[in-house]
């Protein structure tokens, strides 16, 4: 049997009178702006897969570049400089300068004892600087009244929960070098 016309005239396979209620018209500005979304759909996953090699690609390369440029400098070393004569500090004393670049500033200590070490000067709560105050043994930032050791770094009093970064210092005679840093 074939298939079977109904009052309109249009073709009817058998599917009954459910079909056409499921059906969903098409709206008007369809027809006045006929768009092929499913090919759209294809060219923007083609576009997402393509940035997204690209991406990845990118990041590899980033990743090994970074790798490379670790491997030429080792943790913790910077540039060696000369800080000062160790007869020019007196015990108790300090000597603010640069390191590793001349505008980062940290500070020399001559502790009791004659021991020498060596701060970044930049507080790390907010990154103000700290000043060493020897008559009360301590570094400080008056920014927020944070406290640091002077013998170890760590912070001792007020908002900074981390210690200052160091800085490695090497004795060559009189001379003290400054040989790198530790986070
Ligand atoms: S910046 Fe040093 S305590 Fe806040």
């Amino acid at each position: 049997m074939g298939p079977v016309s109904d009052p309109d005239g249009k073709a009817n396979d058998g599917g009954g009178a459910g079909d056409e209620a499921l059906a969903v018209p098409e709206p008007r500005w369809g027809a006045e702006f006929p768009y092929r979304w499913d090919a759209d759909d294809l060219a923007s996953r083609r576009r997402l897969l393509e940035w997204a090699v690209y991406a990845s690609g990118a990041l590899f390369a980033g990743t090994l570049a970074i790798a490379a440029l670790g491997r030429l400098r080792p943790p913790g070393s910077a540039a060696v400089r000369a800080v000062a004569r160790a007869s020019d500090v007196p015990e108790g004393g300090a000597l603010y300068f640069g390191y590793p670049g001349p505008e980062d500033e940290a500070v020399l200590l001559h502790l009791p004892g004659g021991r020498f070490v060596a701060y970044s000067q930049r507080c790390t709560h907010l990154s103000c600087s700290v000043l060493f105050q020897p008559e009360r043994d301590r570094l400080y930032c008056p920014c927020h009244e944070g406290v640091f050791n002077p013998l170890t770094g760590d912070p001792v009093a007020g908002p900074p929960r981390r210690r200052l970064p160091r800085i490695l210092l090497r004795r060559e005679a009189d001379t003290i070098f400054a040989i790198g840093m530790t986070p």
